[in-house]
C-alpha cells in the first residue's frame, strides 16, 4: 500500500480551545483556533513554534485530557470528540504519550518493572506471566535489562529514566505516540541516543508520532511532515523539506531566522545547538541534519 495515499490514521480538523480570563470571568482567551492537520501511519509529524502557541495544548485534545470547544479529532476514522469515557478509555491503549520530564511519569515509589506493568494492569491484561513477559519485551527494546528493573526510578540516568517513560508508553502496543520535547529535559548528549531509539522503535514496530519540538534540527531530523505553529494557528505544514528548505511564510522564516546560525542567536542557544548538532553528528545523523 502506498503510504502516502493512505487514509491518515490521524486526522484533526478545525480545532478550537479557549481558557476562562479566570474563575466566573466570561470572558476566554482563545487557545487554539481552527487548528487542522493530518498524520499518515508510520510517520512522523513534527509540531514546531515558540513556547505558548498551543502546541501541548493541541497534545491534550488529542490525548483527551482536556476537551476541544469545537472541531473533529478523528483517530482510525473514528471522531474521539463523540466518545463515551469509556470508549474513549478504550481508544487510549492505542494511544500513548511520552512528556519532557520522565520524573513526572514515573513514581518513585515503585521499581521500573511496576512501573512498566502498571498500564497493562489498568488496561486489564489479567494473566502475570503475560504481563511479565510483555514487560521483558518492552525493556530489552529500549536497553534496559530485567535485572536493572527491579531498581527504583531514582538509580537512573535521566536518558534511562526516559527510556523507561518509553518503555511505559509502548507496552500496550500504541499505533499512535505522542512525544511532548521527549529530548528538552536531557544532556545534549544523550538527546541523540534517545532520538535513535525513537526512530528504530518507529521502523521496528510501525509507530506513528505526533512530535511536539522546539528546537528545529532535531524537527528536522525526525520528521517527515512539518507543521508551524503561530499563536494558537498552524501557519505553515508541508513535507519536512519544504517546509525548512523553501518556506516563504514569514513566521517561519523568523523561526528559521532564529536558530543557531543566523545572526540573532544567543551565545547560549549557540553553544546548545552545536550540542545537539555535535550530539546528533557523533550518532551519525549528522547526514540528515545536512538534509541528505
Ligand atoms: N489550563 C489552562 N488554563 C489557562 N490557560 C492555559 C491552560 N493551559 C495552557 N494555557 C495557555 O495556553 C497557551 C498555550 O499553551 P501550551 O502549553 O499549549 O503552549 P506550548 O506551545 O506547548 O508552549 P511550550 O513550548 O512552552 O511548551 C499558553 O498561553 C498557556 O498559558
Ligand atoms: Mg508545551
Amino acid at each position: 500500500m502506498n503510504i502516502e495515499n493512505a487514509t491518515p490514521l490521524l486526522r484533526v480538523e478545525k480545532l478550537n480551545k479557549s481558557y476562562a480570563k479566570g474563575i466566573g470571568n466570561r470572558h476566554r482567551t482563545q487557545i487554539l483556533r481552527d487548528v487542522s492537520f493530518e498524520l499518515r501511519r508510520g510517520q512522523t509529524l513534527g509540531l514546531v513554534g515558540e513556547s505558548g502557541s498551543g502546541k501541548s495544548t493541541t497534545a491534550a485534545c488529542v490525548m483527551g485530557l482536556t476537551d476541544a470547544d469545537s472541531g473533529l479529532i478523528e483517530f482510525d476514522g473514528v471522531n474521539l470528540t463523540t466518545l463515551s469515557k469509556p470508549e474513549m478509555r478504550r481508544m487510549r491503549r492505542r494511544i500513548q504519550m511520552v512528556f519532557q520530564d520522565p520524573n513526572g511519569s514515573l513514581d518513585p515509589r515503585f521499581t521500573v518493572a511496576d512501573l512498566v506493568e502498571e498500564p497493562l494492569i489498568v488496561h486489564g491484561v489479567k494473566d502475570p506471566a503475560e504481563r511479565s513477559r510483555r514487560v521483558s519485551e518492552v525493556l530489552d527494546r529500549v536497553g534496559i535489562s530485567v535485572k536493572q528493573a527491579e531498581r527504583y526510578p531514582f538509580a537512573f540516568s535521566g536518558g534511562q529514566r526516559q527510556r523507561i517513560a518509553i518503555a511505559r508508553a509502548l507496552v500496550l502496543n500504541p499505533d499512535l505516540v505522542v512525544l511532548d520535547e521527549p529530548v528538552s529535559a536531557l544532556d545534549v548528549s544523550i538527546q541523540a541516543q534517545v532520538l535513535n531509539l525513537l526512530s528504530e522503535l518507529q521502523d521496528e514496530l510501525g509507530l506513528t508520532y505526533l512530535f511536539i519540538v522546539h528546537d528545529l534540527a532535531v524537527a528536522r531530523l525526525m520528521s517527515h511532515h512539518i507543521a508551524v505553529m503561530n499563536a494558537g494557528e498552524i501557519v505553515e505544514a508541508g513535507p519536512s523539506a519544504d517546509v525548512f528548505e523553501n518556506t516563504t511564510h514569514p513566521y517561519t522564516r523568523a523561526l528559521l531566522d532564529a536558530v543557531p546560525g543566523a545572526h540573532r542567536r544567543s551565545a547560549q542557544q549557540r553553544t546548545a545547538q552545536q550540542g545537539t548538532t555535535a550530539a546528533l553528528a557523533a550518532a551519525g545523523m549528522a547526514d540528515a541534519l545536512e538534509g541528505k
